[in-house]
């Protein structure tokens, strides 16, 4: 059975923190200018039904990274544009391709492929959960923090994908974390429920910004629409105005915490263009670690 990766509850803290370790040790590698081959002769499907710069070229550069080749897919280009089942898309891949990593819309269309494959299943985003880059970003903390456990996480904004993805992240890793979301926009309440059963710390949600950044170590921000949501742009504008990550904001919150994006970024919106291009936002260093961790989730699940 081949191990997929639909959502951050598919693992378990131990290997959640391998991932982490073992990124952290690939990219200590590639600055030294070691050569990586450990997917030679692999080669993994990209199938993306929406946009996306920073995933789909940090997976197709730590795949050639680690010797291994990579076919894109855009999903209008492939049969499932006119309606093949996915249980076929899913046995067909298999038989070319050594893994999928696939971005769509529902997270069943995740399920359905990884019920079907007999290679693995990467999530790279859907409506419901961003897990790859969850763990980009917990490495990122964990460069810049050190040992999570002992740390403050906030979320600010839409209860969204991202969101979902911290949430399983709290769950497993055990560090605290306060989501400020304004009222309907908040995080699957199933989620919330099965992360907060198995935390050590508490995951709680509030709806004022400057009470969930209050001795914050890391503040996490995304936008407030988001692929899909388009048409919903102009009331989220409206619904979203004081959930801004702005200098007034992070007044509230220790000198040292440090922010966090994922991009893409609207400026002046969830996001100043003064934070986003201050010393105290990471958002860089995020992009740059999508690639090391995932070298490490395609060698693991790959190799
Ligand atoms: N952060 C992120 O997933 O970016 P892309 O949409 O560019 O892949
Ligand atoms: N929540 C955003 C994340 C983009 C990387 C979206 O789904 O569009």
């Amino acid at each position: 059975m081949p191990r997929h990766l639909l959502s951050l509850q598919d693992f378990s803290k131990e290997e959640l923190t391998g991932f982490v370790e073992r990124a952290l040790q690939l990219k200590k590698e590639q600055k030294q200018g070691v050569a990586h081959r450990q997917l030679a002769g692999r080669t993994i499907g990209l199938v993306f039904e929406k946009p996306s710069t920073r995933t789909r070229v940090s997976f197709e550069a730590a795949m050639y990274g680690l010797g291994g080749q990579v076919i894109f897919l855009s999903a209008r280009d492939t049969q499932l544009a006119r309606s093949e089942p996915l249980k076929d898309m899913a046995r067909v891949m298999s038989r070319y391709v050594d893994g999928m990593v696939v971005r769509t819309f529902g997270q069943e269309v995740v399920d359905e492929l990884a019920a079907y494959a007999t290679v693995p299943v990467i999530n790279a985003l859907t409506d419901l959960h961003h897990p790859c880059q969850i763990l980009s970003d917990i490495m990122t903390v964990r460069e810049k923090k050190g040992d999570l456990q002992n740390l403050k996480i906030a979320w600010v904004g839409d209860g969204n994908n991202m969101a979902n993805s911290w949430i399983q992240a709290a769950g497993k890793f055990g560090f605290e974390l306060v989501l400020a979301c304004p009222e309907g926009y908040e995080p699957n309440p199933d989620i919330l429920e099965r992360s907060r059963s198995e935390a050590i710390s508490s995951i709680t949600l509030v709806r004022d910004p400057a009470h969930a950044v209050a001795g914050a170590d890391v503040i996490n921000v995304d936008v407030w629409a988001s692929m899909g949501q388009e048409e919903q742009q102009a009331e989220r504008l409206k619904v979203f105005s004081n959930y801004q990550v702005n200098r007034r904001l992070l007044a509230n919150a220790p000198d040292d915490c440090i922010v966090l994006h994922c991009l893409p970024a609207h400026r002046e919106e969830e996001i100043t263009d003064e934070v986003l291009e201050s010393p105290q936002c990471v958002a860089f260093d995020q992009a740059e670690n999508k690639m090391h961790i995932h070298k490490a989730i395609l060698e693991k699940l790959i190799a």
